[in-house]
């Protein structure tokens, strides 16, 4: 008999319905699935508020933890052949809900010496974030043995459009009647039933060394090296901005939020005019830099964990 334990986190449910999708061609009759799913303490409210938006941007990138719902006893009681871990990319971070889980002791009971398989969910920005989520794994022994990443597949600029419209407005529609619909595809949820059967042949061998392959053949984490430089750039900015900004006072503090109102227009400002600058830079040197474009592509689609900072 084989436990798997999935967790994850979802506001509008889109996770929710893709590792359901997921669950539905893993499981068989010598598979037991349980569900562990992280509800913060208090909630986020959904659709956001504008200002709490992007007020939750200082703690979320710096990663610091907040209150969740403990997992039930008989979840904490199990020991799992595999976990799979669904999150989403909250400010090119792992969710705050998430990144809560994964500091605490829950997740070093859970997780330690245990194979994983994670499953990101965003807009299209989830490179670095997942690097942050290797080393969240590494830090509780965990075992990563397998990534899976679904995107919004249309381009950068119109997604960044219809999320805010999604999330704001808690519609998943097509703003203005003229936008494409947000987030992932209804499509490419209803596809992540393929990434079940290979998950299930390691997890009855008991050996994961060859998922991941398995995995890109379906074409699990396609990585676009022109995000991988914006992430980079990004993640050094946002640094920046973060340490200010935690600061300026507790979230919803008035001094804060006429900060975070500076940091909303900087974001605006980074989306559309430093982003297309990062853009002509990428494709002026797209030719001396194809060895690292390559370098990258194969490391960022791995489950490996380069040993810097
Ligand atoms: C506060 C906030 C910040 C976000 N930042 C990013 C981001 O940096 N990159 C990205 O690809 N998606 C980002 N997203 C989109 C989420 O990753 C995700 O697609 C969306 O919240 C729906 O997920 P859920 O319903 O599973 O919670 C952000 C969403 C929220 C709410």
């Amino acid at each position: 008999m084989k436990e798997v334990l999935i967790i994850h986190y979802s506001q509008t449910g889109q996770l929710t319905i893709i590792l359901e999708n997921m669950a539905r061609t893993l499981t068989g009759n010598n598979i037991t699935i349980s569900h562990y799913q992280v509800v913060p303490e208090p909630e986020y409210g959904f659709p956001w508020k504008p200002t709490r938006f992007y007020d939750v941007f200082p703690e979320t990138f710096l990663q610091i933890p907040s209150d969740f719902h403990p997992p039930k006893p008989e979840i904490l009681e199990k020991k799992y052949d595999l976990v799979i871990l669904g999150y989403q990319v909250w400010y090119l971070t792992p969710s705050i809900p998430i990144n809560s889980f994964l500091k605490s002791d829950f997740a070093k009971k859970l997780l330690k010496d245990t194979p994983v398989v994670s499953v990101v969910a965003c807009r299209n920005m989830w490179i670095q974030a997942q690097e942050k989520i290797k080393r969240l794994l590494a830090s509780v022994d965990a075992k990563l043995v397998g990534h899976i990443a679904l995107v919004d597949r249309h381009i950068n600029h119109i997604s960044v459009i219809t999320i805010e419209h999604w999330m704001l407005s808690g519609r998943k529609d097509r703003y203005w009647g003229i936008f494409p619909k947000p987030g992932i595809s209804d499509t490419d949820m209803d596809n992540a039933s393929k990434f079940g059967p290979p998950i299930k042949k390691a997890l009855n061998v008991d050996d994961f060394s060859k998922l991941q392959d398995e995995l890109l053949q379906l074409d699990a984490a396609r990585v676009n090296p022109f995000l991988v430089r914006t992430d980079e750039r990004g993640n050094v900015l946002f640094s920046k901005w973060a340490n200010l900004l935690i600061k300026k006072g507790e979230p919803g503090e008035p001094k804060r939020l006429k900060w975070i109102g500076f940091f909303k227009f900087y974001l605006k400002f980074a989306i559309w005019v430093i982003a297309p600058i990062v853009f002509v830079v990428f494709l002026l040197t797209y030719l001396p830099m194809t060895k690292k474009r390559k370098n990258e592509r194969k490391y960022y689609a791995s489950v490996a964990l380069k040993h810097t900072k």
